[in-house]
Formats: structure tokens, C-alpha cells, sequence
């Protein structure tokens, strides 16, 4: 297993679509072993592909309070999304240390791909509905903050852009 360097946002290859993954192989496994690698080494709750550069749709999470219940999804679709919205504190690793509040569906279906290749259906509510969502969202080329008042986003880019160069200039 080896850690993945996570982009930062804003770069413009988090905006780049995720391709669907052909076949779960050797190849896909160990990305999603880096993945989960890199997502627990960061203490994230969810990592996408877009976030280290490979746009493919593959997706890991793990919400357990004890961080040992990894969640692989492979070319995940929503099939079915409910009409009541929950809005939560969101944060992201290509973002780190900006949270603010999303309003998504409260609860979802998906139906995915595991890391085997099975074809697999989650329903998911609360956090873990937050979660897939955000995490799908970077399958698009999406990154919270979009949801966020232009001010906001302008303000979040402006405090990155500073971070970067200090942390260039270190
Ligand atoms: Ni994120």
C-alpha cells in the first residue's frame, strides 16, 4: 500500500469528470487500497479518485467510530433519493480546515460495485447519506464549496491560495 498525494482546491484537475472503472482489477484494487490508506492516514471520513488525480468512479469511506468498516464503491449510481433534505457541517481533505453547512437528501439508495467487483445496494441515512453524496459529487468534478454563496467560495480560495504559497515559501 503506499499514500496518495491529495489535491488541494482549488486545482483545476478536482473539476475533472470520473470516468466509469471498466473492471474491478488488480489494478483498481490497489487503488482502493492506497485509497483507504491515504483516507485513514488524513483521518477523512471519505476519499474520492478525483482527489488523487485518478478519474475513475471509485470511492472509499468508512463513518464507524472505530475507523474498521471501509465502504468501497465502484461506479456508484443513486437510484432513489428522498425528498426531505438534512443539512450538515461539511468538511473535505482537497479543502482542509473549512467546514460549513450543505443541504442534501436525507436519505439515498445506491447501487454500486464493492471492491470485489459485486454488484451491491446501500441505503444510507444521516451521516453516511451526507457522505456518498459529497464523495459522488467529486466523481462530477464538484467540490463543496460550490454549494457555499460565491463570497464564501472567494473568501475559502483566497485563504488556500495563501496557505499554499506559505507552505512553498517554508
Ligand atoms: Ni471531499
Amino acid at each position: 500500500m503506499a499514500l496518495l498525494p491529495i489535491l488541494c482546491y482549488p486545482d483545476a484537475r478536482l473539476h475533472t469528470v470520473a470516468k466509469p472503472v471498466l473492471a474491478v482489477d488488480a489494478r483498481i484494487r490497489k487503488l482502493i487500497d492506497d485509497m483507504l490508506e491515504t483516507m485513514y492516514e488524513a483521518n477523512g471520513i471519505g476519499l474520492a479518485a478525483t482527489q488523487v488525480d485518478v478519474h475513475e468512479r471509485v470511492i472509499v469511506i468508512d463513518v464507524s467510530e472505530h475507523r474498521n468498516e471501509p465502504l468501497v464503491l465502484v461506479n456508484p449510481e443513486v437510484t432513489w433519493a428522498s425528498q426531505d433534505q438534512q443539512v450538515s457541517d461539511e468538511g473535505c481533505l482537497s479543502v482542509p480546515g473549512i467546514y460549513d453547512e450543505v443541504e442534501r437528501a436525507a436519505a439515498i439508495k445506491v447501487s454500486a460495485l464493492d471492491g470485489e467487483g459485486r454488484s451491491r445496494t446501500i441505503e444510507a441515512e444521516g451521516m453516511l447519506a451526507v457522505c456518498i453524496q459529497h464523495e459522488m459529487d467529486h466523481l462530477l468534478g464538484k467540490v463543496f464549496v460550490e454549494y457555499l454563496s460565491p463570497l464564501k467560495r472567494n473568501r475559502i480560495k483566497t485563504k488556500m491560495l495563501k496557505a499554499r504559497r506559505e507552505t512553498e515559501r517554508a
